[in-house]
């Protein structure tokens, strides 16, 4: 069990990179002109926070979601209660993070964010829980990595918002439980599946993120635009949204990429013919696959005929991991219908085959049928 002092909790928070502390959103458009310049990377993380929505209006898409968390706030605010624990989940790059601070800022409360691998040892989750103040939301990210011990730590602090740390050690063990202020814990996964059923349980609400559809993608592209302060026609704005992969993240990178193109080129405003030369110039599926998504529909249809073919094999014959397979790359070829899931395995649909230049076999349409 954990052995930690429990006299960290009238110290104020020392650990300024784990929380987050809103800022105001014109001190993080006005970049600093006299400061030295910081690191590319920093920078990087930086701009892409500005194009962070920081209000559900501003948050395009996943309607249903939107509708729980509207009825989620209105209650907890009219009963002054903290909001109930959320547990996000649905592949990368489609707004976890970004609902976690939005229901910060539509609490008026802080959100310290931190995620499950920098919470490896029981003092980490203390730390943090001692310091929250009421209401306020903890977000987690990659939470089905937590540890088993901070893990335990969780469960009374989420259901009675109290924290049992075991002082000394063997015999003269004993358990104290300090008080928690209530607060949120907003959990986000790419694989709720690999949650402990005792974890699930313990939130009040679960929530799928689901892939964005082109003409959402495309709202979102525009606001991105705008934001980058680029002019984007709305054909030009949807010929990128086709190939976001449903995913906003994704989107906002070919928005960039295709902004360095217009610029080079001297294009003012950026067009469907300058989206599509920059988006062939870079590659970029018309249907939002990537080098990877690409390469197992290839190792399917090359190696296995299509399949059926078992997820470990799919996995050995790529190099990739089974799991990053099933919880990044399969979920959007599942969703657009190059891939189906059988008793017998997966099988590449007769659209793949057709989409990377193969003539499918009549025994796989019958496979199908
Ligand atoms: N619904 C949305 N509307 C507008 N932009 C979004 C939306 N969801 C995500 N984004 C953009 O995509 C980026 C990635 O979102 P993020 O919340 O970090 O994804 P996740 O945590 O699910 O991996 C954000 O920085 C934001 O700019
Ligand atoms: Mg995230």
């Amino acid at each position: 069990m954990a052995i930690v002092s429990s006299k960290q909790s009238s110290q104020p928070d020392k650990s300024p990179k784990r929380s987050q502390v809103k800022e105001p959103k014109a001190s993080a458009v006005d970049a600093p002109i006299l400061q030295p310049e910081a690191d590319p990377a920093e920078r990087q993380v930086k701009q892409d926070e500005k194009l962070r929505p920081q209000q559900l209006g501003e948050y395009l898409g996943q309607q249903e979601l939107k509708d729980v968390l509207k009825i989620a706030i209105q209650a907890s605010q009219s009963r002054k209660e903290a909001l109930d624990h959320l547990l996000l989940y649905g592949p990368p790059g489609l707004g976890k993070t970004t609902i976690a601070l939005i229901l910060a800022s539509e609490m008026g409360v802080t959100c310290k964010v931190t995620s499950a691998p920098a919470l490896e040892r029981p003092r980490d989750i203390v730390g943090l829980l001692v310091n929250l103040q009421a209401g306020d939301i903890l977000f987690i990210d990659e939470i089905h990595r937590l540890s088993r011990m901070t893990e335990e730590l969780l469960y009374p602090a989420m259901e009675d918002f109290r924290l049992d740390i075991t002082i000394g050690k063997g015999q003269s063990a004993r358990i104290r439980s300090l008080p928690l202020p209530p607060f949120t814990l907003v959990g986000a996964t790419t694989r709720v599946g690999a949650l402990s059923s005792p974890l699930r349980d313990r939130f009040g609400f679960v929530q799928r993120l689901r892939f964005y559809e082109p003409d959402e993608l495309s709202q979102i592209v525009l606001r991105t635009a705008d934001i980058l302060k680029t002019q984007v026609t709305d054909q030009a704005a949807l010929e990128i949204a086709r190939r976001a992969r449903g995913t906003p993240r994704i989107a906002n990178r070919l928005l960039k990429r295709v902004r360095d193109y217009a610029e080079v080129k001297k294009k003012l405003i950026i067009d469907p013919q300058v989206a599509t030369e920059a988006l062939e110039l870079f590659n970029v599926d018309p249907c939002g696959l990537d080098w990877t998504d690409r390469r197992l529909l290839t190792v399917m249809i090359e190696h296995y005929n299509g399949g059926p073919v078992g997820v470990d094999a799919i996995a050995a014959a790529t190099g990739e991991d089974s799991q990053t397979i099933e919880e990044v790359y399969e979920p959007y070829l599942l969703q657009i219908g190059y891939l189906n899931r059988t008793p017998r395995g997966r099988v590449a649909t007769p659209a793949a085959w057709k989409h990377l230049g193969y003539q499918p076999p009549e025994q796989q349409m019958s496979l199908l049928r």
